[in-house]
């Protein structure tokens, strides 16, 4: 009995997941958005800000992609990269290898991620993920209170041969919108894996298909000039509209630290959420952290 009224909550969530994702066309994506979002009401956030930009003033049109300069600085960055240390990382494509330390990384991972209740642990993390003016902007760009549906931090390992999974060029479609808030947490030159984004490609109906896309595929469509490397220093952010094309380039050598938060309308249908309990919430929106916070 409970298990079937489990399991039904379950399907109702994965088919609502899978129903959004065959929804192809952007102009229809963006009108199911617009009328959620809208549901979620409007909050209104205030106090200190990591960002300099006016959120008023920050868009992600019609690139899909915003950068926002140097939002952390030295030391700020060292402590975030110093709690997460005290986690162990995992490998999601090889379960097999368990948990090790990020001193530690098989020779065989290529990506090794922290656990999402560890991050959520570190205040500084969650700090960020509520920043008033962060959540101002997102919540224009959804049209409503977003939702933090992810937070992730991971090491991108270099020096392996080939690249893969999201390596490789994909859309996230993970809800009917969303955006993502990154932050190096490591200096990213050309040869550290930096993020790659095909300019304009968040707002056209091109490559559809869910999978990923070869190199060839892509530049021959969009030409070299659309694909962009986001180089740049520890402590550097930006948001990235990742329904747009997208991958993390193979790092050449070093090693890659980056903090995500993911903003959207619905919780991620296929996401596992564990909300924990925190020491200090900080006042954090009740709804924004639902999915994180107990
Ligand atoms: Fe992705």
């Amino acid at each position: 009995m409970i298990m079937s009224r489990i399991n039904k909550v379950l399907n109702k969530r994965l088919r609502k997941f899978y129903f959004q994702r065959q929804v192809l066309k952007n102009k229809n994506r963006e009108r199911i958005a617009k009328k959620q979002g809208a549901k979620n009401g409007i909050g209104v956030f205030s106090g200190s800000s990591i960002l300099k930009n006016d959120p008023n003033e920050l868009e992600v049109n019609p690139l899909g992609f915003t950068k926002l300069g140097l939002v952390l600085d030295e030391s700020e960055v060292d402590n975030i990269v110093k709690a997460l240390s005290t986690f162990k990382c995992f490998d999601g494509y090889r379960p097999e290898l368990g948990s090790f330390s990020s001193n530690l990384i098989p020779k065989e991972t290529q990506v090794a991620n922290y656990r999402r209740e560890d991050i959520v642990s570190i205040k500084e993390v969650m700090d960020i993920a509520n920043d008033p003016k962060i959540l101002s902007f997102v919540q224009k760009f959804l049209y409503g209170k977003p939702t933090i549906s992810n937070v992730n931090a991971w090491w991108s390992v270099g020096g392996r041969r080939s690249a893969q999974h999201a390596q490789l060029f994909h859309r996230d479609v993970d809800d009917y919108k969303f955006i993502k808030f990154f932050i190096y947490l490591t200096d990213v030159g050309i040869n550290n894996g930096p993020h790659v984004y095909v300019e304009t490609s968040a707002y056209d109906d091109n490559f559809k298909k869910i999978r990923r896309f070869t190199d060839d595929e892509i530049v021959n469509f969009y030409g070299k000039d659309k694909i962009n490397h986001v180089i740049g220093k520890k402590g550097e952010a930006y948001f990235v509209n990742t329904y747009g094309i997208h991958k993390g380039l193979l790092p050449k050598e070093g090693k890659r630290l980056i903090l995500q938060i993911q903003y959207s309308i619905n919780e991620v249908g296929v996401e596992t959420y564990k909300p924990i309990e925190i020491e200090n919430d900080n006042g954090y929106d009740k709804y924004i952290n639902r999915l994180l916070i107990k």
